[in-house]
C-alpha cells in the first residue's frame, strides 16, 4: 500500500441524516424571523466561510478564549489521557481541530491505538482537517461525521474502542440557551455508557469591557462573520438579504450574563427567501439576534453538570480565571448499572 491508500484505510466517512432535531429546519428558521426579536440560529454562521472567518477570530488579540483553552489544555492534556485511559475521542463541533492535537499527541504517547472522530457541520474543513490529521498521526484511525450535534449523538455508532470521551471545547455550549442546553446535556448523558467521558470547555464570568472587546475587534473580522450568516442564507434558501444593509452589534447581557450578537438593519426593508416561501419586513434600526454566548459561573454550571449524571472529576482553570475545562465521567442512574 502507498501512503496514500494507507492514510484511506484509516479513514471513514458519515454524512448523518436528518434526525428528529432537523427536519424542521425551515420551519425554525421561519419561527425566528417571526418573533420579536427576529432571531436567527447561530448555526448558519458556519458555511465554508463562515468557518474560515472563525479560525480568524480564534487568533484575534481580543478574543481570549481559543489561547486561553489552548494554554489550560497544553497543561492538563497528559493529566487527562493519564485520568481516562485509552478511549475513543468523539469531538463535537471540531472545526480545525487545532486544541485537539493536544490530546491527540497525549493520547498517542500513552496509548498504541488512536481513534478520533471529529463531527462538524462544515464538511470542507473536516475534510482538510482529516488529512492533515492522518498524515500527522500514523497511528490514527478517524472517523469523520459530517452533521449537527445533535444528528451525532444521537446516531453515534458503537465505540470501537472500551471507552469513549465525548468532547466540546471552545464553550460553544455558551451558545445554546439554557432549554437548548438541557437537551444537550441529556442527549449527552444517553450517548454515554457509565464510566465514560465528557470534556468540556467554558467561557466564564469576568469583566464586561473584557468581554465586549472580545466580540467587537479592531478588525472587524467579528463583523464579517456574523454579516456572513445572512450570505449563507442567500445562498441556502435563495434569500435576497443586502449584507451591506446590515450593521454588527455586540453587547453584554449583564442580567443573563451572556453576551449577545445582533445585525441591525440600517433602513426599513422587505427581505425574502423565495425556497421558505417567506418574506419579513424588518424597521430601521430593527435587528436580529444572531447569537448568545453565555458566560458561566463555575459551582452553577458543576451543579448543572451533576444533575444529568456527569460528575466533574477535575475542573482547571488559567490563572485568571477566564475559562474552565472540566473533565466529567457519567455516573449511573436508575436503570443503567446494576
Ligand atoms: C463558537 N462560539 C463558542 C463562539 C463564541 O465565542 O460564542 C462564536 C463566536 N461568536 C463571535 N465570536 C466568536
Amino acid at each position: 500500500m502507498n501512503v496514500v491508500q494507507q492514510e484511506n484505510a484509516r479513514l471513514r466517512w458519515v454524512t448523518l441524516g436528518a434526525s428528529e432535531a432537523n427536519v424542521d429546519e425551515g420551519d425554525s428558521i421561519i419561527q425566528g424571523l417571526q418573533q420579536t426579536p427576529k432571531t436567527l440560529q447561530c448555526q448558519y454562521f458556519y458555511d465554508d466561510r463562515g468557518s474560515q472567518l472563525f479560525e480568524q477570530i480564534c487568533d484575534l488579540p481580543e478574543y481570549y478564549p481559543t489561547r486561553t483553552e489552548q494554554s489550560i489544555l497544553e497543561a492538563c492534556a497528559a493529566e487527562i489521557a493519564q485520568l481516562t485511559g485509552a478511549c475513543e475521542l468523539v469531538e463535537l463541533g471540531s472545526g480545525s481541530s487545532r486544541k485537539t492535537r493536544l490530546l491527540l499527541e497525549a493520547y498517542s504517547q500513552a496509548n498504541d491505538q488512536l481513534q478520533y472522530c471529529p463531527i462538524d457541520v462544515s464538511a470542507g474543513i473536516l475534510k482538510t482537517t482529516a488529512l492533515e490529521l492522518l498524515r500527522q498521526y500514523p497511528k490514527l484511525k478517524l472517523c469523520g461525521l459530517a452533521g449537527t450535534y445533535e444528528q451525532a449523538l444521537d446516531q453515534l455508532h458503537p465505540a470501537e474502542l472500551e471507552n469513549r470521551m465525548l468532547i466540546f471545547l471552545g464553550s460553544t455550549i455558551g451558545n445554546l440557551n439554557q432549554r437548548e442546553c438541557d437537551r444537550f446535556l441529556d442527549r449527552v448523558q444517553k450517548a454515554l455508557k457509565p464510566g465514560e467521558f465528557f470534556l468540556l470547555g467554558v467561557d466564564l464570568q469576568k469583566d464586561p469591557a473584557v468581554l465586549e472587546a472580545a466580540y467587537n475587534d479592531a478588525q472587524g473580522i467579528t463583523a464579517a462573520f456574523n454579516l456572513n450568516i445572512l450570505s449563507h442564507l442567500n445562498w441556502r434558501f435563495q434569500g435576497n438579504f443586502n449584507p451591506d444593509q446590515f450593521t454588527h452589534w455586540a453587547f453584554y447581557n449583564t442580567v443573563e450574563h451572556q453576551i449577545e450578537m445582533h445585525l441591525r438593519s440600517l433602513e426599513t426593508q422587505t427581505v425574502a427567501l423565495e425556497a421558505l416561501g417567506f418574506d419579513t419586513t424588518l424597521k430601521a434600526g430593527e435587528s436580529i439576534q444572531t447569537e448568545i454566548s453565555r458566560k458561566f459561573h463555575l459551582p452553577t454550571l458543576v451543579s448543572g453538570l451533576e444533575s444529568y449524571a456527569l460528575h466533574p472529576l477535575q475542573v482547571w482553570t488559567d490563572p485568571q480565571a477566564w475559562f474552565g475545562l472540566l473533565l466529567c465521567q457519567r455516573q449511573c442512574c436508575e436503570g443503567d448499572c446494576p
